[in-house]
């Protein structure tokens, strides 16, 4: 992929697509800013080699075509002009162009207002690009999205590029996938369980092992244990026999922590698995997993983690998370973590800087890593 730096972007208006769409609480306070750390190097280095710097991204799933102040960027651009002590404007009607008065930085409104941005409109494509002389793509963590923002716009752009954090997330994705050091060992869990089965199966085949925790791995135990009201996905059964079938590097867990209730205050007991109650719900894993799951970890020369293995926002049910996070941190493997609730994870135990490498996407990153392509990647490749 052409990169930014490849380019001589002083002056020139840049649309910088970035991923800013970070979690929100209840009052609309960000609750976790990697995204928007982590999009600030391409930001910063428009800005020092003196580019005129529009930037554009989604947040959250609103209706096409109707305002929704829920999913407004304004607290984004509050949030960017603290960060970047830059005066960011946020530009709610900006189709038919952006009159740069200073050195100010254009933060667009949420592309997901406009009508045609997920249907990939032709006209909305050709009018994101004509904001701009250069279109630097960076928003990885929605790469897998053929949006008119994302992918569209680089059929009309004058010149398309990859914007800093896009290339590092590709290169690192690529060292797990092409030139991992081994032995390798991938920790899948969360409890988006659907969307994991095929990432399941890759993993398995580039791995030695597979620790598997979260939804994904009661709905493996559920073929052959009770699970009482532990989360599972009895839709995939059949996805589920085919991986116990073939996978035989997984790791299930052996023991598990329950309780009735999911609080802070639940009574817990540590129960085989085999030994769960009717009216139980699996919440984390239990102490013998754990000792098999650091022993598993010491070893490792690549560690690739997606998806939290236990209800790890309270303090009952995340020390089977914690001891993932310390045993990655204390090894001496390249570590790669992504996903939205892992990062989240991560943050929790203050361990951001002690990853090796900190993925920004979720979907994206579990597409890359089972088709090892993307659709705004492949595009971005075509044209250089
Ligand atoms: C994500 O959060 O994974 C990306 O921002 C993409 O969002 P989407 O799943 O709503 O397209």
């Amino acid at each position: 992929m052409l990169s930014i730096l490849n380019l001589d972007i002083s002056n020139k208006i840049l649309l910088i697509r970035s991923d800013l769409n970070v979690p929100l609480d209840i009052k609309g306070n960000i609750t976790s800013d990697i995204r928007i750390r982590l999009s600030l190097p391409t930001i910063k280095y428009a800005l020092e080699k003196k580019a005129k710097i529009i930037i554009a991204s989604h947040l959250g799933r609103p209706t096409e075509g109707i305002y929704n102040p829920l999913f407004s960027l304004k607290k984004i651009a509050i949030y960017l002009e603290k960060i970047l002590k830059h005066k960011v404007i946020l530009k709610k009607k900006y189709l038919n162009g952006c009159n740069f008065e200073k050195n100010e930085i254009f933060l667009l409104e949420n592309v997901r207002f406009n009508i045609g941005e997920k249907s990939n409109s032709k006209k909305l494509s050709k009018q994101y690009a004509s904001l701009c002389d250069i279109f630097v793509m960076d928003a990885f963590a929605t790469s897998h999205r053929m949006h008119s923002s994302t992918y569209g716009i680089i059929n009309f752009a004058k010149q398309s590029c990859a914007g800093l954090l896009l290339i590092n997330e590709i290169k690192n994705l690529n060292k797990f996938l092409k030139n991992p050091e081994k032995p390798i060992i991938s920790i899948v869990g969360g409890s988006k369980i659907s969307t994991k089965f095929n990432v399941l199966k890759k993993l398995s085949k580039l791995s030695h092992k597979v620790i598997v925790g979260g939804g994904i791995a009661n709905t493996l135990l559920s073929l052959n244990n009770d699970i009482g009201h532990s989360l599972y996905e009895p839709n995939s059964i059949l996805l589920a026999q085919e991986i116990i079938k073939k996978c035989k590097n997984i790791i299930l867990p052996i023991d598990c922590i329950v309780s009735t209730s999911v609080t802070n205050n639940s009574l817990i007991k540590n129960k085989n698995v085999n030994n769960i109650l009717k009216n139980e719900k699996i919440l984390d894993i239990g102490y013998k997993t754990i000792n098999i799951i650091k022993c598993e970890l010491q070893k490792a020369k690549t560690i690739l983690w997606n998806g939290p293995i236990g209800v790890f926002e309270l303090k009952n049910f995340r020390k089977g998370t914690e001891i993932i996070i310390k045993a990655i941190i204390h090894s001496n493997a390249f570590s790669i973590v992504g996903g939205g609730d892992t990062l989240a994870a991560v943050e929790l135990f203050n361990a951001f800087n002690q990853i090796s490498y900190i993925s920004t996407g979720g979907g994206a990153f579990l597409k890359y890593i089972e088709e090892n392509k993307l659709p705004v990647i492949s595009i971005l490749e075509n044209i250089s």
